[in-house]
């Protein structure tokens, strides 16, 4: 993993000093940088939550490799494999790209990680946090559950962020009952401004499979409706 942070560190160096090179260079240094949608090859990314990966492998595929990406579920090996007919694919292509992939990974405590703990990450994205279905949606303890599950996300990921230019992203859906998640005014009591908020479209994403993730129909897509990720930042004290 330090040779991934020494390579993405001295491509990322590459880039900020573009003008000091001939016109020829900068374009072998700019091809050498992939994007997709916010998300680049030079930046250093951890996915939480992610159900069957394909939201970590439309990613890995636009960069060519997966070196500068860890890849996390809460879920084990096993549950994937039973709960998702792609999810065992998505992996092993993850892998043979470069990315970190980790299993049995609680958001809720992940600044404890025995791996991660030691790593700092440009961008940390959990696309549309959710407990599971405990009660219907819309009931008070469900969004409990699931605003306890975003704040302390919230907590870890700003631990695990590099201070500068750092941005934890999370792609949320819009309306009733999620207005009530309250996620910006969480963020900020944690130490986190908005920074931005864009629209969430999966097109933007080829290949990304949004999941319910729970129960019988664990590998079905959930409507999306209209969504957004929120991308925040540390809040940044002047000395
Ligand atoms: C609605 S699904 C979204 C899955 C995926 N991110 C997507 O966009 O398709 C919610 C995800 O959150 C995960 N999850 C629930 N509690 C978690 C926790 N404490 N830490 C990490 N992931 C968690 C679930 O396993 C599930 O994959």
């Amino acid at each position: 993993m330090e040779l991934i942070k020494n390579k993405v560190e001295e491509e990322v160096d590459d880039y900020d000093h573009e003008d000091d090179d001939t016109d020829e260079e900068e374009d072998v240094i700019i091809a050498q940088v992939k994007w997709r949608k916010h998300y680049s090859s030079v930046q250093k990314i951890l996915l939480v939550g992610d159900g069957d990966f394909s939201f970590s492998l439309s990613l890995a595929r636009a960069f060519g490799s997966a070196r500068n990406m860890v890849a996390t579920s809460l879920d084990s090996l096993e549950k994937i494999k039973k709960n998702y007919s792609d999810g065992i694919r998505n992996i092993m292509e993850l892998e043979e790209r470069g990315c970190v992939v980790l299993h049995g990974v609680d958001g809720k405590h992940m600044s404890d990680h025995f791996f991660l703990k030691t790593q700092r990450f440009d961008r940390i994205i959990y696309n549309f946090p959710h407990v599971g279905f405990h009660f219907p949606e819309e009931n008070c303890c469900q969004i409990q559950m699931n605003k306890t599950l975003v704040k302390e996300f919230m907590k870890n990921a700003k631990a695990l962020l590099r201070k500068e230019n750092g941005e934890i992203h999370i792609s949320h859906k819009e309306g009733d009952p999620y207005e009530k998640w309250n996620l910006v005014k969480k963020a900020e009591k944690i130490g986190l401004h908005l920074h931005d908020t864009v629209p969430f479209y999966k097109n933007d994403y080829p290949g990304y499979q949004n999941k319910r993730a729970h129960g019988s129909s664990a590998d079905a897509p959930f409507q999306l409706g209209q969504a957004n990720t929120y991308k925040f930042r540390l809040i940044t004290h002047p000395l």
